[in-house]
């Protein structure tokens, strides 16, 4: 015996709209609802700098995301890969995004999560990671001298302007600040970072 479904199209079509509105409901519309700071701005949060918004097009324009996520999820690997001198990284909350329009939470980890990359580095590290980033970060160990300076695969953004590195880098070290959880070795709470 057939299901009406199976009969009639119309009624498959409606059915499965149906159901997909009530899962783009209770991602999209619901949350506001239950919890209002899930995506309000917390008061001591501000809006991007003019120099960080500007950054954040460079971000948008040079595809950053692509490569990039910015969300430390709720998995104790992420924390930990993503904290800071032994201090696990917090979970990315909804309203940290609050002033992202659009957002870059991404979802291809080329590289490292940045969620909370801002205050991990000087800026004066970002410059010359961005200049050439095989210069800095991992090396591999084992491979013969003349190769050693390739293991970074982030292109290099030398092309870019001074004044637009400068720029991003600003942005960059806005990322995960506005939760304070980096602590220094007695435990005190550290919101300072090198200019
Ligand atoms: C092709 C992929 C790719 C693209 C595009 C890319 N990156 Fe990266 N990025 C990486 C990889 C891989 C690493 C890790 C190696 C390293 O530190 O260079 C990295 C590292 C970083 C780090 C250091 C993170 C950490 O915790 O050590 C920052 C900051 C960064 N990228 C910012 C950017 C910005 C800003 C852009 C856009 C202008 C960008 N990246 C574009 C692949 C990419």
């Amino acid at each position: 015996m057939q299901l009406l479904t199976e009969r009639n199209i119309a009624i498959l079509a409606v059915g499965a709209f149906g159901i997909f509105s009530v899962g783009v409901f209770c991602t999209t519309v619901l949350p506001r609802f239950v919890d209002r700071e899930l995506m309000d701005p917390k008061p001591n949060m501000r809006p991007y700098t003019e120099q960080e918004a500007r950054g954040r097009k460079v971000y948008l324009a040079e595809g950053c995301v692509y490569c990039h996520t910015q969300q430390i999820r709720h998995l104790k690997s992420d924390q930990k890969r993503y904290g800071w001198r032994l201090v696990d990284a917090p979970p990315s909350k909804g309203w940290e995004y609050a002033y992202d329009n659009p957002h870059f939470i991404g979802t291809k980890r080329t590289g490292p999560d940045l969620g909370r990359v801002g205050g991990k580095y000087s800026s004066e590290w970002h410059w010359s990671h961005f200049k050439n980033p095989r210069d800095l970060g991992e090396k591999f160990r084992n491979l013969p001298e003349s190769k050693m300076q390739q293991a970074s695969i982030m292109p290099s953004y030398a092309y870019l302007s001074d004044e637009q590195i400068k720029d991003l880098t600003a942005y960059i070290q806005t990322l995960g600040r506005n939760v304070n959880w980096r602590k220094d070795k007695d435990g005190q709470l550290l919101n300072d970072y090198e200019e």
